[in-house]
C-alpha cells in the first residue's frame, strides 16, 4: 500500500463527517477480521490515508497488547480496534484498549447500550456494526459515533435478516442522523460511489483487504478469495451463527452436519 507523502496529508481534498470523525484522508476502512488483520494491515492502511482496525477477536489479551504497541511503532496516524463483543475475552480486551490510549474501536456481534458509554467516558470513538435499522437507532441511542451497516454480502459472520447492501444503507441512513458506513460487498472504487450516493459517508472493505499482502491471513486463504468468483460463497450455520463461507470442503461438512441436524 502506497503511504501518503505527509506533505499532502490531509489536503486531499475530500473530507466528510466520517473523515472528520477519525481523522483520516479517504472514507475508507478496513474491516476488523478475525485472524487476518493484525497490526501490519491496519497500520498500512492507516498510512495510505485510510482507517486501518486491528481485529482483536482471535487474539488472547496479552496478543491484542503487543499488536496495539507494534501498530503504535508503525503509525502516527489513526487506527482501531475491532471487539466481536461475543468471544470469552473482549472484556479483558476493552481494559487493554484502554490501557493501551486507543482512540477508535468498532464493537460487533452484541448490544452497544452495555459498552458504548464505558468506551466513550474515556473519551474512545466508538462505531457499532448492524444490519438492520432497528439495531441502527439502537446503536444511536447508546451514543455510538457512527455506524457500519452491513449487507447480506458481507464477508465472515452475517446478520440474520439477510438484508442486502442495496437494501440496508438507504434504510439506515434515513433511520439515524449519525454518520453510515456501508460494508458487504464493496471492493472497488465503482462499489464505494454507489454506497456513498446511496447516503454512506464511508466504506468498510474485509473481504477486499483479507487477501492483501500485509494481512495475517495463509496464502492459500488468500489465493482462495482472489480466485474466487460470483456464487463461490454461501450463507451456512444459518440457524446457529450465521457465516458466509467458501464453498470447498470444510463447507460440504458444515452443510452436511447441518442437514444431519435437522433430520
Ligand atoms: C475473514 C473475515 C473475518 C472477519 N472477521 C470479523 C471480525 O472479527 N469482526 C467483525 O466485526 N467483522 C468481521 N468480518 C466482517 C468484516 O468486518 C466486514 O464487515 C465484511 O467483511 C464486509 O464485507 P466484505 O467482505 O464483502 O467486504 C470478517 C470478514 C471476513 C471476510
Amino acid at each position: 500500500m502506497t503511504a501518503l507523502s505527509s506533505s499532502f496529508r490531509g489536503t486531499v481534498g475530500f473530507s466528510n463527517r466520517i473523515t472528520k470523525l477519525f481523522g483520516i484522508d479517504y472514507p475508507i476502512i478496513q474491516a476488523g477480521m478475525i485472524w487476518a488483520s493484525g497490526w501490519k494491515l491496519a497500520s498500512a492502511v492507516s498510512n495510505a490515508g485510510g482507517l486501518g482496525i486491528i481485529g482483536s477477536g482471535s487474539m488472547y489479551p496479552d496478543v491484542l497488547r503487543e499488536h496495539i504497541r507494534k501498530c503504535k511503532a508503525a503509525t502516527i496516524l489513526p487506527f482501531g480496534v475491532n471487539v466481536p463483543l461475543l468471544y470469552p475475552a473482549f472484556d479483558k480486551h476493552i481494559d487493554i484498549i484502554i490501557e493501551e490510549g486507543v482512540k477508535i474501536v468498532f464493537t460487533s456481534a452484541g448490544n452497544p447500550k452495555t459498552w458504548t458509554s464505558v468506551l466513550k467516558e474515556k473519551g474512545i470513538t466508538v462505531v457499532h456494526v448492524i444490519s438492520s435499522s432497528k439495531f441502527a437507532k439502537k446503536s444511536e441511542e447508546a451514543g455510538c459515533d457512527a455506524v457500519v451497516a452491513e449487507g447480506f454480502e458481507a464477508g465472515g459472520h452475517n446478520g440474520r435478516e439477510e438484508t442486502t447492501t442495496m437494501v440496508l444503507i438507504p434504510a439506515v441512513v434515513e433511520a439515524v442522523k449519525i454518520p453510515v458506513i456501508a460494508a458487504g460487498g464493496i471492493a472497488n472504487g465503482r462499489q464505494m460511489l454507489a454506497a456513498m450516493v446511496m447516503g454512506a459517508e464511508g466504506v468498510q472493505l474485509g473481504s477486499r483487504f483479507v487477501a492483501s499482502e500485509e494481512a495475517s491471513s495463509h496464502i492459500n486463504f488468500k489465493n482462495e478469495v482472489i480466485n474466487s468468483k460470483e456464487g463461490d460463497t454461501k450463507l451456512a450455520m444459518k440457524e446457529l451463527t450465521p457465516v458466509r463461507l467458501l464453498k470447498n470442503d470444510f463447507f460440504k461438512e458444515v452443510d452436511e452436519a447441518e442437514k444431519e441436524e435437522q433430520r
